[in-house]
């Protein structure tokens, strides 16, 4: 694989868990975690993975400012900020929801870091401000880098293929990898990074807020992009891509029975935070599956941990989850 530029923004390798109390309670395959919860920048996450390369690309173009969106609490909008400041640029970040004077969680650490934020009534406008949004800097000439949704174009992606190469580095070579996929640059970058490595295993991205189909074909034309772009040759079909909807539950970022049960599992089995938005409701197919035998018993099980721990301390979930 081609090393893209890249600037250093997470700390990694970050570490491979196993969950032994979690298997035993699931009765299930052996579990492990990987823990980009971790990789550091402003509580860590799986953008700052993505970070490092798209910011390396602004950089290298002479930007002064990172222009992204996301939902109120997005967690790639707070890793962007922080990475913002750390390189000395500013932020503008375009949010759906409405301006509040008392932010919560995500928000106020992008407030914390001084980001400026620009507020959409409905995810439908997002793109169209955001390049507005872009335009405006443009002209005014503060050197603006615009950042995909997520992160998730094949640069931002390639992170994800570099974290494969990682894991084999940590000799880990599991049946399956579980994670919370939704803008798909994850997912993309996971299933570039196993065929390039030629590992046997199989990744499964538990959707967090879109239909398989139209996911599995995002992923596919994002993970050929990607593989081209990292200087090799393969062509991924809608087919070749594992995307369960099974838990899409009331909707994205609406907390339900499930996502409460995985996040208290994970809590009181291990220690271990998950968010209520991603991870949880990952988490919450990974227990589904397990208790259905999707999985044979001798299987291991890689659960990639993307992060997102903010989120547990906006009021929305905040109190739920006490209960
Ligand atoms: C905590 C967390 N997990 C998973 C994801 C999904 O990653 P991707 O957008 O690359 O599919 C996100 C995206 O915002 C996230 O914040």
């Amino acid at each position: 694989m081609k090393k893209l530029d890249r600037v250093a923004l997470a700390s990694l390798p970050t570490p491979v868990e196993a969950l032994p109390s979690l298997t035993t309670a699931l009765g299930g395959p052996q579990l492990l975690v990987k823990r980009d919860d971790l990789t550091g920048l402003a509580f860590g996450g799986n953008k700052t993975r993505k970070l490092e390369y798209l910011a390396a690309e602004a950089r290298a173009k002479g930007a002064r400012m990172l222009i992204t969106a996301g939902s109120i609490q997005s967690n790639h909008c707070r890793q962007t900020a922080a990475a913002a400041r750390k390189l000395g640029m500013d932020c503008t970040l375009v949010l759906v929801g409405k301006p509040t004077l008392s932010p919560e969680a995500n928000t106020y650490l992008d407030m914390l870091f001084g980001a400026e934020l620009i507020w959409v009534p409905k995810p439908e406008r997002r793109e169209l401000r955001l390049k507005e949004v872009f335009a405006a800097k443009h002209a005014a000439s503060r050197k603006p880098f615009l950042i995909p949704y997520g992160g998730s174009n094949p640069t931002g992606a390639a992170a994800y293929a570099y974290a494969v190469q990682e894991l084999a580095k940590q000799k880990v070579e599991p049946d399956w990898i579980v994670f919370a996929t939704s803008s798909g640059g994850t997912q993309a970058g996971l299933v570039a990074g196993v065929a390039l490595t030629e590992m046997k295993t199989k990744v499964l991205g538990i959707s967090v807020d879109e239909k398989a189909k139209t996911l599995a074909d995002r992923v596919a034309t994002l993970a050929t992009e990607t593989v081209t772009l990292l200087g090799e040759k393969k062509r991924f079909k809608s087919r070749d891509i594992r995307v369960n909807d099974d838990y899409l539950g009331a909707g994205y970022a609406e907390m339900g029975n499930r996502e409460h049960e995985a996040i208290h599992l994970f809590a009181r089995h291990e220690g271990l935070l998950l968010d209520p938005v991603y991870t949880g409701r990952a988490a919450a197919g990974l227990a589904d599956l397990i208790r259905k035998d999707f999985f044979k018993k001798k299987d291991t099980v890689l659960f990639w941990h993307t992060g997102g721990q903010p989120a547990l301390f906006a009021d929305k979930y905040r109190t739920g989850l006490l209960e």
